[in-house]
């Protein structure tokens, strides 16, 4: 099935390995707030380490757009990587030249280094030759371990995959392979669910979704405007109304596809966006001029879970309501541990991520048990668009 080559393929013993990992990591007042991209990446350290190679990881951290800027050092993140590998690292506070060179020098088979963020250099985002060139010359071997930042054509995510010889890394193989199995060669029925705010930012997966999968499950804030569309009454709801075209647009895609869009059927309305604002459910034909749809109400719930049921594959990405603010969070949560039952008893194969995602179904507790969650935010988006990611693409090549 994958036809890039992965660490089964080569002997590292000796190697000088340039490890690209995603190491752009969520945090405040100096502490990693979450630690998954870390975790995802030790078994692709570990196997590399343990088997003789000299590990060298390089990684981009916030946007200093070709700076020096000291916020985004990646020294910030270095004590929270030891943490987790239980092994010491050592640093390089440059990526290139002699600071690279003189701690890639002293290393011995089994050392693991940490070079300094890519993108204070303009060459990075630019995917510049002599920045490249720059880089590689320090390394016998490319390992590509960040499919989080594979939608993005730079010198450290494609450029140099043509200057040394490319393979990747655990966690990237992981990704893929969940993900083909999730929509290139999935076993079906397959159902997508697709939530988040708006429509306007998700036009092309919805396209390309629709082609593809059996029930398009629409949540979110991009519900109001498919029932406005529809000729429903949102009143005061989120909703792109200058997009009803579009929206109508898709329904007939779906319905030439033999694609069944799922949208809600009643909902939780509220007068104001908060937390614990009063609210009730009522029909998605008579919500009122004052309410806000803040949530899907049970029936649209129980109707998911029944066709959910029936599936054997599950492709989710955001989230069915406000799930920042309780108690709209219920669809989201109920919907997301029907899915996790489903997986754990063996029924479904269900893989998640992008955006919010990630956080909405750990906060219904669901994440743990789904076969896969992603850690990539617009990959993962880019993806479900059918779009060839640079990042993965040179591997290939
Ligand atoms: C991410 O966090 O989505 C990736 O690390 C890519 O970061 P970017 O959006 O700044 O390119
Ligand atoms: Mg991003």
């Amino acid at each position: 099935m994958t036809s890039f080559r992965t660490l089964d393929d080569v002997d590292v013993k000796g190697k000088r390995v340039l490890l690209r990992v995603d190491l752009n990591v969520p945090m405040e007042d100096g502490r990693v707030t979450d630690a998954t991209r870390i975790e995802r990446i030790l078994p692709t350290i570990n196997e590399l380490a343990d088997k003789g190679a000299k590990v060298i990881l390089l990684s981009h951290f916030g946007r200093p757009k070709g700076q020096r800027v000291e916020s985004e050092s990646l020294r910030h993140v270095l004590p929270a990587l030891e943490q987790h590998l239980k092994r010491k690292v050592a640093f390089a506070d440059d990526c290139v030249g002699a600071p690279a060179a003189a701690v890639i020098g002293a290393m011995t088979d089994g050392d693991i280094a940490l070079l300094e963020n890519t993108r204070f250099h303009k060459g990075e985002e630019k995917n510049d030759t002599a920045f490249i060139d720059e880089v590689a010359q320090n390394f016998d071997l490319f390992v590509n371990d960040a499919f989080s930042a594979a939608h993005r054509a730079h010198a450290t995510t494609t450029g140099i995959a043509a200057k040394l010889p490319a393979i990747a890394g655990r966690t990237m193989q992981a990704e893929l392979e969940a993900l083909e199995s999730a929509l290139t060669s999935p076993a079906r029925p397959v159902m997508a669910i697709v939530g988040g705010a708006k429509v306007s930012t998700k036009l092309e997966l919805l396209g390309n979704l629709v082609a593809k999968v059996d029930y398009l499950v629409i949540g979110g804030g991009m519900a109001n405007t498919f029932l406005a569309a529809q000729g429903k009454a949102v009143g005061k709801s989120l909703c792109e109304h200058d997009l009803a075209d579009t929206a109508r647009a898709i329904l007939e895609k779906a319905k030439a596809a033999n694609c069944t869009i799922v949208l809600p059927v009643d909902a939780t309305v509220a007068q104001k966006f908060e937390a614990h604002a009063p609210s009730h459910i009522v029909s998605v034909d008579h919500v009122g001029a004052d309410d806000m749809i803040l949530d899907v109400g049970p029936k649209s719930i129980a109707h998911v879970e029944a066709l959910l049921a029936q599936c054997k594959t599950l492709v989710w990405n955001g989230p069915f309501g406000a799930f920042e603010l309780p108690p709209f969070d219920e669809g989201t949560n109920a919907v997301a541990r029907t899915a996790a039952r489903l997986t754990t008893e063996g029924k479904l194969l269900s893989v998640a991520g992008g955006g919010d995602t990630v956080a909405a179904l750990n906060q219904a507790h669901a994440g743990q048990e789904f076969s896969y969650v992603s850690t990539a935010g617009g990959a993962f988006l880019e993806w479900l668009e059918g779009k060839t990611l640079p990042g993965v693409a040179a591997l290939k090549g």
